[in-house]
């Protein structure tokens, strides 16, 4: 069979084939296996409902994937790679767990880290040349600052260094960073690929056989395995990717053309409105452009906390990429001070797009009308 589009394969992929076997790959709760057989503990061994997500993920990043109990424990096994002493480049705006993770390290003498502009190519081209470890993430959370992924990854990098792209924002339907030449597409599967605010879920993927050991190594030392209810459950949020992304992203760009004219709304950042600085680069390297939406209210932070406060079907919430939408002000996490405070991170969800523009004008005005 000719190779499938996304769509069928996120639908297709990582199901069992021979006949008798239940569509689905089995949720199969045991911790260990009967000897004899290969399969021993299932640290190691791993469920069934793991392969089905790897399989899935995998198949649509184009290289292998490997699970594990949450974003936060895939990043990890990514920096679990850098040599002892080793040079780690970050963006100066990303997920601040990441910015921490490495922070630590740098305090126990593990790393040195240097933070550069997403949007400054020269800049990362330079840095590739010493580090061990680029971490790209594109677009970055929270400001939707985009990286030139195709320059960085054609650039030449020191032997057997790493070039990793946090891959959550774009997801595989609008990104696939192996297919560019980077080693490691790393996700946060709590959001977009769950999908659904039900499980804490990550995936690292890659295409070299040596690096993909290194990551299953990492996991089974440290433990850092996905349970199988949650796995089971993104592999099944996995199916519907596509069409909750394509209902997501066009209620996303009709908000960020609402937003931009509002008059309670400052500054709205989404690639895909021609006043974002990299609109450009957004339409030649993304199909579609997200469903993450970043805006500053008129008032500052006092205002943004009041509006986030008001909406009704806009749930007041962390965390991002499922069918519900939420909106938080981002500065309220410490140690980010690059954050404006009074920037709101609006995750769009799937809902009727006039009811949510009608639940944030009501609270926009709200946060913004005279006493
Ligand atoms: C871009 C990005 N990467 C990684 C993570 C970490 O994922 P998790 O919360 O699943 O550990 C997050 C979480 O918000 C994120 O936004």
């Amino acid at each position: 069979m000719k190779s499938l589009a996304p769509e069928s394969l996120l639908v297709s992929a990582g199901r069992p084939e021979s006949p008798g076997q239940p569509l689905n790959r089995p949720m199969s709760p045991a911790s260990n296996y009967l000897l004899g057989a290969g399969k021993v503990y299932a640290r190691e061994h791993g469920a069934e409902s793991w392969t089905a997500l790897e399989e899935v993920v995998g198949g649509l990043e184009g290289g292998t994937a490997v699970s594990f109990a949450s974003g936060m424990a895939a990043v990890a096994a990514v920096f679990d790679q850098v040599p002892s002493g080793g040079e780690v480049v970050l963006p100066a705006d990303c997920y601040q767990g990441v910015a921490s993770l490495a922070a630590e390290g740098e305090k126990k003498g593990r790393w040195s880290v240097s933070r550069l502009p997403t949007d400054h190519t020269d800049a990362w081209i330079a840095a590739l040349e010493t580090a061990d470890l680029a971490w790209v993430e594109t677009p970055s959370n929270p400001q939707l600052i985009l990286a030139d992924l195709a320059a960085l990854a054609a650039a030449p990098r020191k032997p057997g260094a790493v070039l990793a792209v946090d891959n959550t924002f774009a997801t595989p339907l609008n990104q696939r960073p192996l297919a560019l030449g980077a080693d490691f597409s790393v996700h946060s599967a709590t959001k977009y690929l769950g999908g659904h605010s039900d499980l804490l879920c990550g995936l690292v993927v890659s295409v070299d056989p040596a690096r993909h050991e290194a990551l299953v190594r990492s996991r089974t030392l440290q433990g850092t395995v996905p349970g199988t209810l949650e796995s089971f459950l993104a592999a099944r949020g996995v199916r519907t990717l596509a069409v909750r992304m394509e209902r997501a992203q066009a209620n996303a760009l009709h908000l960020a053309r609402f937003l931009e004219g509002h008059p309670a709304v400052a500054v709205v950042r989404y690639p895909g409105l021609e006043s974002h600085p990299q609109h450009a680069l957004a339409k030649a390297q993304f199909p579609a452009f997200g469903a993450i939406i970043a805006i500053e209210v008129n008032g500052g932070a006092a205002a943004a906390e009041v509006a986030c406060r008001a909406t009704h079907l806009v749930r007041h919430a962390t965390s991002l990429g499922s069918v519900e939408s939420s909106w938080e002000r981002r500065a309220v996490y410490g140690g980010q001070e690059h954050v404006p405070p009074g920037l709101v991170r609006l995750s769009v969800g799937i809902e009727a797009v006039a009811d949510l523009q009608a639940d944030l004008d009501q609270a926009l005005r709200s946060a913004v009308a005279p006493d």
